[in-house]
């Protein structure tokens, strides 16, 4: 009996053992915390997608979208237990962040997490140079410049989604985190800003920046208003245009392409795919986070791909929460991503509920999480 079983209440108990019957949720060895910078001769083990399409540096199939103050390491420790395969993104970081502030709060992570890209906000070459190493030593498998923010902050700061109207800036800066690093740099832009959202300002865009030899994009597929519109606004008012995205994959074969915006489930990912190199997606994965476990069999056709169940995961993120703990970590920072893991359950409603009202009471522990899971299985036993 593993020690999540040991854990779970009865019924709990009851859906983990029927979940035995299929294959153990996690047969990869132990994790780590990396404790010091990772040893960069090994970073290229950890890039899968890169090495199993050929080109070190292509998009991955499936990835999950840089989302600040969501994709932080415990979501991303948490989506790692539902798919072992999609590749993951940090948060974006600031280039003043990581030169001015506290390096190891922003670029720790979990061993378990590879793949996973870490994505700059910046636009001084020298200063993302400088980060792209940090990022580097700290064993991250790829760098992304963001060019698709369009909060007033990086505006002030003159990065993100208005760096779109400046491709020359923006080619050296990729060019300057090439010649920095040996990981694979990207770029994650908008198909166009404000009155600059024509087909060609897109194709000068990219091919700007392709001349440097990065040829690795992800493109949300809506343009951004700079002004006028809240960054939230900016991910829903502008339409979607996906045929914009494709046409510019069609006229660019080098390039490596993942689509972005809008995206809910597997079915029209894989149609995605027919077309375009990778899809990522935001809002759904974390609200639904568990479209993921079918990433790895229908998105990888990793046919072998041993995904438990969520009262599994759920375990899992007890102990993990019990660990981060004891490190100082509130529960309640885990528990808050982890709202939507039964959604479309009986019983969905009342694990939000109890963990919304248990996780932040002083002296909460990893039982909050084993508890909420527990109701959940005893709602679908009524
Ligand atoms: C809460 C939140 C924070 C986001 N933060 C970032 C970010 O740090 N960097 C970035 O490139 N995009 C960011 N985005 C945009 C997403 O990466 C993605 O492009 C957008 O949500 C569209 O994809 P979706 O429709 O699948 O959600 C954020 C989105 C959300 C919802």
């Amino acid at each position: 009996m593993g020690e999540g079983n040991r854990r779970l209440g009865k019924a709990a108990r009851h859906a983990y053992t029927r979940s035995m019957n299929k294959p153990a949720l996690d047969t990869r060895p132990e994790r780590r915390e990396p404790t010091s910078k990772a040893r960069p001769e090994t970073r290229f083990e950890a890039c899968p997608q890169g090495l199993q399409s050929g080109r070190v540096g292509a998009v991955a199939r499936f990835a999950v979208a840089p989302m600040m103050d969501w994709t932080d390491r415990h979501c991303r420790y948490f989506h790692r237990l539902i798919s072992a395969r999609a590749e993951l993104w940090t948060e974006m970081v600031t280039t003043g962040a990581l030169i001015y502030g506290d390096v190891e709060r922003h670029l720790r992570f979990d061993e378990s997490e590879h793949p996973v890209v870490c994505q700059l906000g910046g636009s001084v070459p020298s200063a993302l140079a400088t980060s792209a190493r940090l990022v580097r030593d700290w064993g991250y498998d790829g760098v992304n410049l963001n060019c698709g923010c369009p909060s007033d902050r990086v505006q002030s700061g003159r990065f993100g989604a208005c760096l779109m109207a400046e491709p020359a800036l923006v080619a050296d800066c990729i060019k300057a985190m090439q010649d920095a690093v040996d990981i694979p740099v990207s770029v994650k832009c908008r198909i166009g800003i404000d009155d600059q959202d024509s087909e060609q300002a897109l194709a000068d865009f990219v091919g700007q920046i392709a001349e440097t030899g990065c040829h690795t994009f992800t493109v949300h597929a809506r343009k951004a208003w700079l002004q006028g519109l809240s960054p939230k606004e900016n991910r829903d008012v502008p339409p979607l245009n996906y045929e914009r995205v494709r046409r510019l994959r069609q006229a660019n074969p080098e390039l490596s392409i993942a689509l972005n915006g809008g995206l809910v489930d597997l079915a029209t990912c894989l149609s995605v795919l027919d077309w375009c190199d990778g899809v990522m997606l935001g809002r759904a994965a974390y609200q639904t986070p568990w479209l993921l476990s079918d990433v790895d069999a229908d998105i990888y056709q990793d046919k072998g791909a041993q995904v438990g169940d969520r009262w599994q995961v759920a375990a899992r993120m007890a102990d993990y929460a019990d660990r981060q703990r004891a490190r100082g970590v509130p529960v309640k920072s885990i528990t808050r991503h982890m709202m939507g893991l039964f959604n479309g359950l009986a019983g969905a409603k009342a694990w939000r509920r109890y963990l919304s009202t248990q996780a932040h009471l002083e002296g909460a522990t990893g039982d909050v999480i084993l508890r909420a899971a527990d109701l959940v299985a005893r709602t679908g036993e009524d």
